[in-house]
């Protein structure tokens, strides 16, 4: 990784006197899942300083309000997914939230960074444009707040000045009859980014006819927008297959005037139609049915933030000193700022157990515990474990003794070449410490992060299994 200055803060005030000061050479880093990718990718140095606002807790936190509901930018897609409020009042979110990376992913990636970096396939903007959300952006000048629709210029690129800071996203609460969904097209169930996708709200009247319909389709148009063409032709109507597919039709042409015909038309035309009426469908059905809860199983619970004490340094600097509990072993180091937790565990530590495979998030063969919940080692700054407790494969078997997982992966061959095997194993650990029974389905969710190139897929599910019984 390219040489950083790296400062960490702990309120918004101080965050908006760094971008003050450094403006176009500070970069924001929140969970770093796009960040880092970033960095690794870029020839040069991206920006001289890296301003962490993870520690901010004014940052964390979804909170309820008269008729609205603020989402703060440290929220991560695992919280988005488990949390009650969104559940009731903007379900596709939730949705959307669900399907994003893998469980590593989710638990680091912020709705905030998700949004900032304003990739074209990000899998809440959707959902967030549907619900009517706008952005509250705060800097030493001032704060002011913009629709989310208004926010982005093209993929990649957003209004927001380089000292600005995302700090709130707030949407009005669905109303009690509105129905929603999400539906993604990807190459996979994980780790896969959506080809085309779409978010739908629709509240039928007691007459039976469509009162409110709102569609919003991701990777679709050159910026995200409510297609009020296509949502023009439901008001009124009776809800029904035939409506649903003429408005999937609609859009499609939508996308047509908007791009052109492209060697990628040909195939996108008759999907996001498809992907339309079905996200449609599934609004309709929901609203006959009334609404169930989802659950959402097979990952770790969210644990509180951790204690943690701050990093003291009040200037960027290119060295950091971190104290960091490593296999319930405290050590007090000094790394350099743009050292990952993959480098510091195999390069600073010797604890060649965690294994380097693709470093973009992928492979899952570093994964480690970060306070319990699994993270991609590759993907975590190491300044940003300052405080918190790692545990990796070495600090599974206790006083010479294998932990119950190990000693079932050996039973059922579920090592081959064993790449992987570490990775696995603390996805397999973090499941059973929240979820000591877990059915095959939320056993095979939990390890969708991780890649078996030996494709052993049969053994591991079966030996996870078995260790929980
Ligand atoms: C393997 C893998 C799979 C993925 N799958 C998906 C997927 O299925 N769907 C999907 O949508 N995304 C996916 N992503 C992308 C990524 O995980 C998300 O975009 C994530 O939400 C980014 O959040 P973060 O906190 O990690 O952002 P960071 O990497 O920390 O930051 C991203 C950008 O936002 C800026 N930023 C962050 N917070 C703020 C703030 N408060 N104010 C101003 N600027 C800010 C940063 O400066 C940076 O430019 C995937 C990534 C990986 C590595
Ligand atoms: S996910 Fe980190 S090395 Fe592949
Ligand atoms: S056992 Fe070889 S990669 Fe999984």
């Amino acid at each position: 990784m390219k040489p950083i200055e790296y400062i960490a803060v702990e309120t918004i005030a101080e965050a908006c006197n760094v971008l003050a000061e450094y403006g176009a050479d500070a970069r924001v880093l929140a969970g770093g899942t796009d960040l880092l990718i970033e960095w690794r990718r870029s020839s040069t140095k991206l920006s001289k300083v890296v301003l962490d606002i993870s520690r901010a807790s004014e940052l964390r936190g979804i909170i309820e309000s008269d008729g609205s509901v603020t989402i703060r930018p440290l929220t991560t897609h695992s919280n988005l997914m488990r949390a009650e409020l969104v559940q009731k009042f903007a379900r596709l979110l939730g949705t959307a939230a669900a399907m994003i990376g893998s469980p590593q992913i989710r638990g680091r990636g912020t709705v905030g960074g998700n949004v900032m970096n304003a990739a074209a396939c990000a899998d809440t903007v959707p959902p967030l444009i549907a619900l009517g959300a706008s952005v509250r952006l705060q800097s030493r000048r001032g704060a002011r707040e913009l629709e989310l629709a208004d926010l982005f210029l093209k993929p990649y690129e957003t209004k927001a000045s380089r000292d600005e800071l995302l700090t709130a996203i707030r949407f009005p609460k669905l109303a009690p009859g509105a129905r929603s969904a999400f539906i993604k097209l990807g190459r996979r169930n994980a780790l896969s980014i959506s080809r085309l996708s779409v978010a739908a709200i629709l509240e039928v009247g007691k007459d039976g006819r469509i009162a409110e319909a709102r569609i919003v389709p991701g990777a679709t148009f050159p910026t995200w927008k409510r297609v009020t063409e296509a949502e023009g032709m439901l008001l009124g109507e009776k809800p029904g297959q035939k409506l649903f597919a003429a408005a999937g039709k609609r859009v499609a042409e939508e996308m047509i005037k908007a791009s052109g015909r492209r060697w990628s038309t040909e195939y996108k035309e008759p999907v996001i139609a498809v992907l339309v009426r079905r996200a449609l469908e599934a609004c309709a059905s929901r609203a006959r049915q009334g609404v169930s809860p989802v659950r959402f199983k097979g990952e770790v619970a969210t644990r509180g933030d951790a204690e943690c004490v701050a990093l003291r340094s009040r200037t960027p600097t290119s060295e950091c000193r971190i104290t960091t509990t490593i296999n319930g072993r405290s050590h007090n180091l000094t790394i350099p700022a743009n050292c990952t937790l993959l480098d510091l565990l195999r390069d600073h530590l010797g604890l060649l157990g965690t294994k380097c495979g693709c470093e973009i998030g992928e492979c899952g063969a570093c994964t480690v515990l970060l306070d319990g919940e699994p993270v991609n080692s590759c993907l975590v700054l190491a300044p940003q474990v300052h405080g918190r407790k790692v545990v990796t494969v070495e600090g599974l078997a206790q006083d010479g003794k294998l932990h119950p997982l190990q000693e079932s992966f050996l039973d059922r061959d579920a090592a081959h070449c064993g790449f992987c095997t570490p990775g696995m194993l603390m996805s397999a650990k973090a499941l059973l410490d929240w979820n000591p029974r877990p059915t095959e389905t939320e056993i095979r969710t939990a390890i969708s992060g991780n890649l078996c190139r030996c494709t052993g897929y049969q053994q591991i599910v079966q030996a996870i299994a078995k260790a929980a019984q």
